[in-house]
Order: C-alpha cells, then structure tokens, then sequence
C-alpha cells in the first residue's frame, strides 16, 4: 500500500470527527444535565437540522428521549477544562452544573438550559429518534439559535482527537466557492 499502513477501525474516529466539540444540556421536571459531545453533524440548512449521537450508556440519552428537547451549547477553549469534567462525569450522581460551576439560563423554546459561558446556543427539539434503539442517532431541529454578542469572528472552539487531545482553529483561509 505504498505510502499508506493500515489505522485501527476503532480510532478511525479520531481522523473524521468535524468538531466543534459541544455540550448538551437537557432537562426533565427539576433535573438538568450536561454532556460533553462531538459526534454530530449537520443535515440540512434551514431549517436547521442536526444528527447527533448520545449513547445510552449516557444518563442523558435518557433524558432526551422522554423529553425530546435540549439545548447544543457551543464552548470555546476558555472552559476546555469543564468541558472535559462534563464529558468524563455522569449526571446520575452530579449536578454538573453546580460542580463546574456553569450557569444555566433559561431557554425560550425548550426547558433545558443555555450555558451562559458558552459562545453559541441552540435549542433544539428531537424531530426523528427512529434509529435512536438502533444507532443512538438522533435528529435535532433547531428552532431558536443564540450568539454571544461580544462574539470573535472565529472563537477559539474545541476539536477532538481523541484521548484528551484537542486542536484550536489555526490560520484561516479563503477560497472562492460557490458552496454557501
Ligand atoms: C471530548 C468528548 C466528546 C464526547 N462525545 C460524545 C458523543 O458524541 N456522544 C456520546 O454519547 N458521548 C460523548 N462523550 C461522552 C459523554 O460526554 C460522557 O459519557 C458523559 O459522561 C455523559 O454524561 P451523562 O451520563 O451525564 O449524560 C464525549 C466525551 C468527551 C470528553
């Protein structure tokens, strides 16, 4: 294979992920959680439709499925920490709220909470779960969408390697592109 060695199937991951890594809150009567995720993408322009993956070894698939609604917050590398803490702890046993010391805000479409430290917002309603047993794939429809308003042209979001390696966006280039 000249050039090329064969990669583990289960790293492959770490090659495709688009990133940004994101947090998701959910919440269900007096309960609200946050889960570290990066595997999601986009499905459609607008409305805006994202896929995303929660596990079910996670206390939040739980949560989203009976409540059918969370919020996408968008961090940047600021809270890289507390990103990580949210991604490695459950909400079963943790107010990750509380122990990271994150602060909810009230959404205006959903009844999970926007990260107020978080750059972006987007509170999303599950629109599909149908392969949710299958693939813990789930279809998200964003219906209101929120940016800080001292927002940075490009923040300094988080992109997941994998075992707690992350790269920061770098230089930025044009090209001419016909593509939105
Ligand atoms: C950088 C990073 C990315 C992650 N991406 C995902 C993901 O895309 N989907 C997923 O189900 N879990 C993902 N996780 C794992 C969950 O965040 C983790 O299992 C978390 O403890 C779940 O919290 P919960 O049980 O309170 O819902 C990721 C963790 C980290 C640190």
């Amino acid at each position: 294979m000249g050039n090329f060695k064969p990669y583990p199937l289960k790293e492959v991951y770490r090659l495709i992920e688009p990133g940004p890594v994101v947090l998701v809150t959910t919440a269900l009567k007096d309960e609200k959680n946050i889960m570290t995720m990066s595997w999601h993408t986009m499905i459609d322009f607008e409305p805006p439709i994202i896929a995303c993956v929660v596990s079910n070894r996670n206390h939040s698939f739980n949560i989203l499925r009976k409540s059918k609604e969370c919020v996408i917050n968008i961090p940047t590398s600021k809270i890289a920490q507390e990103v990580v803490g949210c991604g490695n702890t459950s909400g079963t046993n943790k107010n990750k709220f509380e122990y990271f010391h994150l602060t909810p805000t009230a959404a205006s479409t959903v009844k999970a909470p926007l990260i107020k430290e978080c750059y972006a917002c987007l509170e999303c309603k599950v629109i599909d779960s149908s392969l949710a047993t299958k693939y813990n794939l789930f279809f998200l429809e964003v219906k209101k969408a929120w940016i800080r308003k001292e927002k940075t042209k490009y923040p300094a979001t988080l992109h997941h390697f994998g075992r707690g390696h992350f790269m920061l966006p770098g230089k930025i280039i044009k090209i001419a592109s016909r593509m939105k």
